[in-house]
This record gives C-alpha cells, sequence and structure tokens, in this order.
C-alpha cells in the first residue's frame, strides 16, 4: 500500500510518499526561511503564494523518488489541520485535485498526530499508550495519546507558543528568524544560570499548562529596564546577548520537561513521545534525556528533521487508511483545531 502525504500548514511545503510499513518511498521539502527571514516571521499571505508554486513541484519530486505514479497510490493524505488558513487551502486543493484526476480516496492528517508519529516513524517501535508533547511555533500542548490517531487534550499553553517565543525573542536580540535554532546557537557561550528569568507554574502538578509571555516581556525588561518596552537604544554585548539567550532557553526547557514529567506522573504513563520544531533543540533534547533517566520513562523523539514541519510524520495517514477514515471532497481546513483525533 502506498501514501501520498502532503503538508502545507506553515512555512514548507512537503510531501511524502510513504508505504504500510512505514518505509518513506520518497520525501520532498521546500523551505521558505529565506523568503520570511526579513520580516523576522512568517508571512500568512506570501506562504501561501510561495507555496502555490512549490506545490505541484514537490510532489512531482516525491513520486519521482519514490519511482511511483499517481496511479500506483492507494490514496492521498493531506494536513488540513491545524496551522496557516491560507497555506493549508492550497495543500488541501492540491490534494483533493490529484484525487479527482486520478481517482484515488482521500484522507485528513492531524499535524498534531502527526509530529507525535515522526516518533513511531523515526523508531519504528509500539509508542501508545503515551503521553505526546507536541512544541511547535504554534502550539505547546500535552496530549493523553491512546493510539495515533486517538489524541485527549492534558494542557496547553494560555498564551504564547515555546517556539513563537523562542522567535520573538530572537527578534528582541537581533538575532535571525527562524529564532529557535539562532538562540540554540547563542546559546552555546552563554551562562543558563545568567539571569534568573520566570518558570510560571512549575511548581504547581495540577496546571497542566504552558505560559511563555511573562517570560518574553522578563527579556524585554532585562534589555529595555523593567517598565520599559523600548530597547531600540540599548546596547549589550556579545557575551551578555548569549547570557540571555542561555538563561531564556533554560527557562522554556526546564518548563516544557517539568510539565511533561508532571503529565506522566498525573496519568500513570511510562512513555512520552515529543514532537515540533523545538523538539529539535539541544539543550531541550538534553535536559529531557536526563528527566528520562531520573523519572524512569521511555522517551521518544525524533531526529531533529523529522521535528520540524515535514510530510514523512504525515505517514500518520497509514493508521486512518487502516481504519477505514477517508473524507468526501468537501473537507474543509480546521485552522484553529481543537478537534481532537477521532
Ligand atoms: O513544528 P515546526 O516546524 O512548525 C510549526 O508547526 O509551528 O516548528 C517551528 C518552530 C519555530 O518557532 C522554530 O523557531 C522552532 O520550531 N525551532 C526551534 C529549533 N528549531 C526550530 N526551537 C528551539 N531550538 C531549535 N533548535
Ligand atoms: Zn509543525
Amino acid at each position: 500500500m502506498k501514501i501520498l502525504t502532503i503538508e502545507s500548514s506553515c512555512d514548507e511545503t512537503a510531501a511524502a510518499v510513504v508505504d504500510d510499513r512505514r518505509q518513506v518511498l520518497g520525501a520532498s521539502l521546500a523551505s521558505q526561511i529565506d523568503v520570511h527571514q526579513r520580516f523576522g516571521g512568517v508571512v500568512p499571505e506570501i506562504a501561501s503564494r510561495n507555496h502555490l508554486e512549490a506545490i505541484l513541484p514537490v510532489v512531482s519530486d516525491a513520486l519521482a523518488q519514490a519511482e511511483t505514479t499517481l496511479d500506483d497510490l492507494d490514496a492521498i493524505a493531506v494536513v488540513n489541520a491545524p496551522g496557516l488558513a491560507g497555506s493549508l487551502l492550497i495543500g488541501l486543493t492540491a490534494a483533493k485535485a490529484l484525487c479527482v484526476a486520478a481517482n484515488k480516496p482521500l484522507i485528513a492528517i492531524n499535524h498534531l498526530q502527526a509530529h507525535i508519529y515522526a516518533c513511531r516513524v523515526a523508531f519504528d517501535e509500539d509508542l501508545f499508550p503515551c503521553v505526546g508533547l507536541i512544541v511547535s511555533g504554534g502550539h505547546s500542548s500535552l496530549y493523553r495519546c491512546a493510539g495515533p490517531i486517538d489524541f485527549e487534550p492534558l494542557g496547553t499553553t494560555i498564551d504564547d507558543a515555546a517556539g513563537e517565543a523562542f522567535d520573538k525573542v530572537a527578534s528582541m536580540l537581533g538575532l535571525p528568524y527562524p529564532g529557535g535554532p539562532s538562540i540554540q546557537k547563542a546559546a552555546e557561550s552563554g551562562n543558563p544560570k545568567a539571569f534568573p528569568f520566570p518558570r510560571p507554574m512549575l511548581n504547581d502538578p495540577e496546571r497542566l499548562q504552558f505560559s511563555f509571555s511573562g517570560l518574553k516581556t522578563a527579556v524585554r525588561y532585562k534589555l529595555a529596564g523593567v517598565g520599559k518596552v523600548d530597547f531600540s537604544t540599548t546596547q549589550i554585548s556579545e557575551q551578555e546577548r548569549a547570557d540571555v539567550a542561555a538563561s531564556f532557553q533554560e527557562a522554556v526547557v526546564d518548563c516544557l520537561v517539568g510539565k511533561s514529567v508532571q503529565a506522566l506522573k498525573k496519568c500513570g504513563m511510562k512513555t512520552l513521545c515529543v514532537g515540533g520544531g523545538v523538539a529539535a533543540n539541544a539543550r531541550f533534547r538534553e535536559k529531557m534525556e536526563d528527566a528520562a533517566n531520573k523519572n524512569r520513562f521511555k522517551l521518544y523523539v525524533a531526529p531533529p528533521k523529522l521535528c520540524t514541519d515535514n510530510a514523512v510524520m504525515g505517514a500518520v495517514a497509514i493508521e486512518r487508511f487502516k481504519a477505514g477514515l477517508f473524507e468526501p471532497l468537501d473537507l474543509d481546513i480546521f485552522p484553529g483545531l481543537v478537534r481532537d483525533a477521532q
């Protein structure tokens, strides 16, 4: 069985061909980082226009790598939730058109379930049931995952997502987009204990929530002075920049690790699977490993390339195929999705 998977929820246009044993037969990805870098973040309208140009070449490339034609496919799967509306629409419309042209069934992919499924693809082990942590540019959420397409929300961020905080703090520090990799690099020469940035709710195991907005403000006050917002005239040395980056990164990582451990305890579970771009962070991976050893849980974090958006993680569509979950051609997008995993 072969499925074409399509991902266009944010600023990566990606397609892959996977088989029912989760083998990746072809995978293609066009990143828009260069396009958005000068704006310091993703500009939705520009993203969708770029998806429009990239989508068919990326699909053709994935099929060519897999030495597969549209006719050979058993289904076409596409991310329709959550994500940027204009971006999701390009992928969904392309997938529908291909389904009509080749007379193939359509499968919907939930981007968040796909991020966790990246671990299933990478490790080829049965991970479920587990606690799932998704840490990306748009999400910081914990789920009780009974199965690959059966998620129940445990808690989420009450304001910014972790990746969003990385991107905004990088911009304050004059570091390039995307902020995660830039902050990680700057932090290498910084002291993570230089500034005691806040770790909200970390001492309250009953609240499985995140909050990164106050942390962002704490960095701003560090740069501009307490109570001031304008830091355009602030001069900071390379060492101070590295110290702020390291201290900020440490605070985010402590919250993500701490809340994940609390979620595992609350659910009585012993397996944690992590997905999303922030899971590519080296310090996050290091501290999560330490926490797994200390608290004796099994940890699965996909390799960095499968943490950031890609279409290989869309292999979760195999599970929907097996369950007979196909979609009509009037399937819509759900940009803000709270729909948990039917
Ligand atoms: O999962 P993803 O590719 O897209 C979304 O679904 O949002 O995540 C992108 C986010 C960005 O905010 C980016 O700054 C962050 O992941 N990111 C990182 C790292 N690599 C990417 N954050 C921290 N450290 C990294 N190494
Ligand atoms: Zn993502």
